[in-house]
């Protein structure tokens, strides 16, 4: 018995070293220096603003999934998926979390694992105080430490943490706390905290957390409201200096493809989203979106804004008549980013200066439309452009003729699962395929030092695809089941910025 409760913890404390790495303080300065997650603004799916809390259960989750994979958007970059409020567990008369197995039949666990082997990362919720909002879920307050426990169990890869029943609590402290209770749960989350902008998070939670929430909801379930949509767009406008790599503002999730909206507003809305570096966690139905919705959803080049790796969020600098000009966004090869904004009922003719762009008066540009994907340039002076109702002129301007986009990286899988027989020792290898779909190829991943010595990654490469050779081996191994969690880590070649670091579980079973 103590041999086998052994085997257990010595894999699980292995891991907690390599993504720890060695030395580094547990109260970083920066919550993403010691996880290298997020140091781009996350992206991926929650149900809440579209279907609330009934309709979550296990079926919804799976098929969103598939859509999301089906439409492109994992192809895109969206990866992170799970449900929000959706009743998905309590807590037994032990204290401990227990899924809602009528709910989700294959447990919380089964779900990650679900996911991981769809090549996405697993999203989970919970809340800081005593329960969730409607109260059909228990909250974390004084069982921080075991519940974030019960997430890495889950292996859950990212967690919204809401701020509803948290009567007398700090904002500032109880969140650390939760940070705390996950640096000592040892599996690598994100960390979403969602205290809509109570505490001013923007002026601690880079330290906690990866993103935080600066306003109110968005919307209520199914019903998106362009008003509230622009009430958030301002208020987080307003916060731009506090956003960087690992650390972002979060003006709420997407409303995009939502009922109340049309193609403009969509538009408008993404590239808003899109220039304020805000993460873009869709909040539609996946399985019935339009083509519109669509396409609105993967353009890669909207995407490459949000997802530049120097991280910057893009504010008004201009403002003429109603229309807004937002710039202020450098990205990675030395071009910029600028948006038109014309939220008026006629339509607005706009010159851009090189000024408001931050390039000088004389030097010849090009100028990339990154919803017409055309090109124009090159040309010396301001850029004259026209903008519909409601609608937005989303460009990248560049001395050079070239628009690289930055990297999207998608797996076929963030999970191996082995099985072996204890008394004939074997060697067992898979891969995971890592495809860049960005502009072109990447450095090899740097596989972090430090896994259980039955665990060998090595790393190849061709062009853009990439191939974790995942071997384990069974010598000398007594039965049980070991975990390890491999970490790799990158460097976006033109900027020389490190990339958000990637993870997956390897599983073995010996038997
Ligand atoms: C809060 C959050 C929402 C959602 C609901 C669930 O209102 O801000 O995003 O998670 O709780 O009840």
């Amino acid at each position: 018995m103590k041999t086998a409760r052994m085997l257990v913890v010595v894999p699980v404390a292995l891991m907690v070293m390599v993504w720890l790495g060695h030395g580094e303080s547990p109260t970083p300065k920066l919550r993403a220096d010691v996880d290298g997650l997020a140091l781009t603004p996350p992206m991926g799916w929650y149900p809440w603003n579209e279907f609330g809390q009934e309709p979550q259960n296990e079926t919804l989750i799976k098929e969103t999934a598939e859509a999301l994979i089906r439409s492109g958007m994992k192809d895109a970059g969206y990866v992170y998926i799970g449900p929000d409020e959706g009743i998905c567990f309590s807590r037994d008369a032990s204290g401990k979390l227990i899924s809602n197995l009528a709910r989700y039949p294959s447990g919380l666990r089964g779900l990650g694992d679900h996911l991981h082997a769809r090549g996405l990362k697993y999203a989970l919720y919970t809340d800081a105080g005593s329960r969730t909002c409607s109260k059909a879920m228990p909250g974390t307050k004084g069982h921080e430490f075991e519940d974030m426990k019960a997430f890495a169990e889950w292996r859950a890869d990212y967690v919204k943490v809401d701020w509803c029943n948290t009567e007398g609590q700090n904002p500032e402290q109880a969140y650390t706390r939760l940070r705390d209770a996950q640096l000592a749960a040892g599996r690598p989350i994100v960390f979403s905290l969602c205290s809509w902008g109570d505490g001013q998070p923007w002026k601690w939670a880079a330290a906690v957390g990866h993103l935080w929430r600066t306003t109110a909801d968005i919307c209520g379930p199914g019903k998106a409201s362009w008003a509230m949509a622009m009430q958030n767009t301002a208020a987080n406008e307003k916060l731009y200096v506090a956003a960087g790599p690992g650390h972002w503002n979060d003006p709420d999730m997407l409303i995009t493809g939502m009922s109340g909206l049309g193609e403009a507003q969509n538009r408008s809305f993404f590239s808003l989203w899109c220039m304020m570096a805000s993460p873009l966690i869709a909040g539609n139905d996946l399985r019935s979106m339009t083509e519109s919705t669509i396409t609105i959803l993967t353009n890669r080049e909207a995407i490459g804004i949000n997802q530049d790796p120097l991280g910057i969020q893009g504010r008004i600098v201009r403002r003429d008549g109603a229309a807004e000009v937002w710039a202020g966004k450098r990205l990675f090869d030395g071009s910029q980013a600028v948006l038109v904004f014309n939220p008026a009922s006629a339509p607005a003719t706009v010159e851009v200066t090189p000024d408001d762009v931050g390039f000088e008066e004389s030097a010849p540009l090009y100028v990339r439309d990154l919803w017409k994907h055309e090109t124009s340039g090159p040309r010396a002076g301001n850029v004259r452009v026209t903008v519909a109702p409601g609608d937005v002129a989303l460009l990248r301007v560049s001395k050079a003729d070239s628009f690289p986009l930055p990297p999207i990286i998608v797996a076929d899988s963030y999970r191996a699962v082995y099985r072996a027989r204890a008394n004939a020792p074997q060697e067992l290898t898979q891969a995971i395929t890592v495809r860049n779909n960005g502009s072109g190829a990447l450095p090899l991943w740097k596989v972090h030092a430090g896994l259980p010595s039955w665990l060998l990654v090595t790393v190849s490469q061709s062009g853009n695809t990439q191939t974790f050779s995942t071997k384990v081996s069974t010598a000398g191994l007594a039965k049980g089941r070991y975990h390890a969690v491999v970490r790799a880590d990158n460097r976006e070649p033109l900027s020389g910025l490190p990339m958000s670091a990637l993870y997956y579980d390897v599983d073995l079973e010996v038997e």
